[in-house]
């Protein structure tokens, strides 16, 4: 991505000419993502790094020896000026170390602030934000568990940003250089952008957990289930995500199958029971505009429901 870097200290100048048009970044929190980012800035050629902090020199030493730059630090009103700061400590101390930047004046007015939370906004930075901050979030749709495999996978992740129009060129040109895809989302949309991520990612592993338990009710091994369900599934979600929800949907719902749906139900615990019909209807109401009438009278029937 280009983007012609425009250093706060040097606005208008078209470029910031003193570091040779290097933009210079901090990073307050270098844990697991505050390190991966720094290494793959560091790592770009195109950024310098001034300082990362963390609670414990520890930490700070351990973070600078990963990324191989910047200066380990552990007190906010020792940080540099650069032209990004990027807050990677965890979510919910996100606004407090907010409010302490602003209160100990260390971040100059004109300046870009970011926050990596998936699910937070822009506004967590408020106090920034009124001493004339560019304020934003920048979150990867990426699992940094181990920096040193993060930092070799995360090339074409995808990097939603939101916030202040003015933060989002040289967070678009960060994200791009540190091998992500940027994209921008609505105003007020971080809630139901995780919402998705979660139910994408989170729920395919408790509907594999679902299955794989009523596998075992049927006296199939773990490794012949694995197999099994592990082959569907992956078959299903590349039918999803090829022909779409409603092209991609088989099986005795699709059909208007109430009696196998009845088998089903009646073999499950209870607790499997209330997950199957919970998705069960919504795969009904996906399934609608295939199915006759009385189909769908039957299976909201069998699935407890008021009305399809
Ligand atoms: N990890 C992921 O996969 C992932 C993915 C996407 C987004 N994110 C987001 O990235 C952010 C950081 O997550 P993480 O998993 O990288 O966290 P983490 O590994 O727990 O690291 C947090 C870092 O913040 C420092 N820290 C904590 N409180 C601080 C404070 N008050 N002042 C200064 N430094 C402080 C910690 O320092 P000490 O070590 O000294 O305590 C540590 O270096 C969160 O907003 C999270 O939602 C994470």
């Amino acid at each position: 991505m280009s983007y012609e870097i425009r250093c706060h200290r040097h606005r208008g100048a078209g470029g910031c000419q003193e570091r040779g048009g290097m933009i210079s970044l901090n990073i307050v929190g270098g844990g697991r993502l505050g390190k991966s980012v720094a290494r793959l800035a560091h790592d770009s050629g195109r950024y310098r790094i001034g300082a990362l902090l963390c609670r414990s020199r520890a930490s700070a030493l351990a973070a600078r020896d990963f990324v191989g730059a910047g200066m380990a630090l552990t007190d906010l009103a020792a940080l540099p000026a650069v032209d990004i700061t990027l807050l990677a400590v965890p979510d919910g101390e996100i606004a407090a170390v907010a409010a302490a930047l602003a209160e100990a004046e260390v971040i100059a007015a004109g300046s870009v602030v970011c926050h990596a939370s998936g699910v937070g906004e822009a506004a967590l930075l408020a106090p920034l934000a009124a001493r004339g901050v560019y304020c934003a979030s920048l979150h990867p749709a990426f699992s940094f568990a181990d920096p040193a495999r993060a930092v070799a996978g995360f090339a074409g992740t995808r990097c939603a940003l939101e916030g202040d129009v003015a933060a989002l060129p040289l967070l678009q040109s960060l994200a791009a250089d540190i091998g992500g895809v940027p994209f921008v989302l609505a105003p007020g949309g971080k809630a139901a952008y995780h919402a998705a991520l979660s139910i994408a990612s989170n729920y395919l592993v408790t509907l594999h957990d679902l299955a794989a338990r009523v596998a075992a009710q049927a006296g199939m091994t773990d490794e012949v289930a694995a197999a099994v369900l592990g082959g569907l599934m992956r078959q299903t979600l590349d039918n999803t995500l090829v022909l779409g929800p409603q092209a991609a949907l088989t099986g005795p719902i699709a059909r208007g199958d109430a009696g196998t749906v009845a088998k089903h139900r009646a073999v499950l615990s209870a607790q499997d029971d209330a997950l199957y019909c919970a998705l069960g209807q919504a795969t009904a109401s996906l399934a609608a505009t295939r199915l006759t009438a009385a189909q769908q009278r039957a299976l909201a029937e069998v699935l407890g429901m008021l009305a399809v």
